[in-house]
């Protein structure tokens, strides 16, 4: 698709154009036309599985089988999908920018696998997992091997595998929270794209980056919960609008 098809704000293209720091949260929505389901919309993973029984510390000592086989359903999942337009366009749009940070709540490891470098995982990613007990990382432990009543353990002490993701009632990474934040001190754009932006504190970046003096705008296909105070609101697909806006800012920096 053409950049001629979006008329996007000048000033949104001036900025990126301009910008020696640029960070960008995203959320399921990115990953959407890739095929991979997100948590709110209709058909999301939340209408078809209880958060409550699955996405948390209880659910798991409860009922570890069925929680790993849910999470190597999500990984074969994930592994069966390409990235989008959308996640190569923030590939291009690093290469352009010298202080680029990607602060993603996705862990479906698509921005790594398109090429992003500077990636911050807020919530952690599907494909890595760790034993509870020992905290081994158990990336050669196949969590898709769990079978019903026979959960995967470690192989060095036994102890239960369980996925590297944030679960409700979690913190989230410390170092990787701390990135995000300094990233949204330094921003002077601020994209926030495909999320529902009500899981904090990831939802309170692009607002916390505007009060540090950020232009945020929001590519969406519906107005999250904070789309009235942002800067921009492009409304749309991601993997049609960012690769259009990646390239109006590659135009306006050769000419300009
Ligand atoms: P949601 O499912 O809450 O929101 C997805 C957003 O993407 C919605 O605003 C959609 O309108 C938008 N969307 C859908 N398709 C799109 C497309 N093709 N282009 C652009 N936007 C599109 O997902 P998140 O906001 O990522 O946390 O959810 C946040 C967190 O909630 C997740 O990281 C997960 C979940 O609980 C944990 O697991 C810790």
């Amino acid at each position: 698709m053409s950049s001629t098809t979006f008329a996007f704000p000048p000033e949104l293209i001036e900025r990126l154009a301009r910008a020696r720091s640029v960070a960008v949260l995203t959320g399921a929505g990115i990953s959407a036309e890739s095929g991979v389901p997100t948590f709110r919309d209709p058909g999301g993973l939340w209408e078809r599985f209880r958060p409550e029984e699955l996405a948390n510390v209880q659910a798991f000592l409860r009922n570890p089988d069925l929680v790993q086989r849910w999470y190597a359903y999500r990984c074969k999942l994930v592994r069966e999908v390409e990235p989008n337009p959308g996640h190569y366009a923030l590939v291009e749009l690093e290469r352009m920018v010298p202080d680029f940070t990607l602060i993603t709540q996705n862990v479906d490891n698509l921005h790594r696998r398109a090429g992003s470098q500077r990636v911050v995982e807020l919530h952690g990613n599907l494909l890595r997992s760790y034993c509870i007990d020992c905290g081994r990382p158990a990336e050669e432990v196949n969590l898709e091997a769990a079978a019903e009543g026979k959960p995967a353990r470690c192989p060095a002490c036994g102890g239960l595998i369980r996925p590297d993701v944030v679960w409700f009632g979690e913190l989230l990474p410390e170092e990787a929270l701390a990135e995000a934040y300094a990233a949204c001190e330094r921003a002077e754009v601020f994209l926030s794209v495909g999320t529902s932006a009500v899981v904090y504190p990831a939802a309170g970046l692009p607002l916390e980056a505007k009060r540090a003096g950020a232009y945020v705008a929001e590519i969406n296909l519906q107005p999250s919960a904070i789309a009235d105070q942002v800067d921009a609101l492009l409304l749309g697909k991601a993997g049609e609008i960012l690769p259009a806006l990646v390239e109006a800012v590659r135009q306006t920096r050769n000419t300009g």
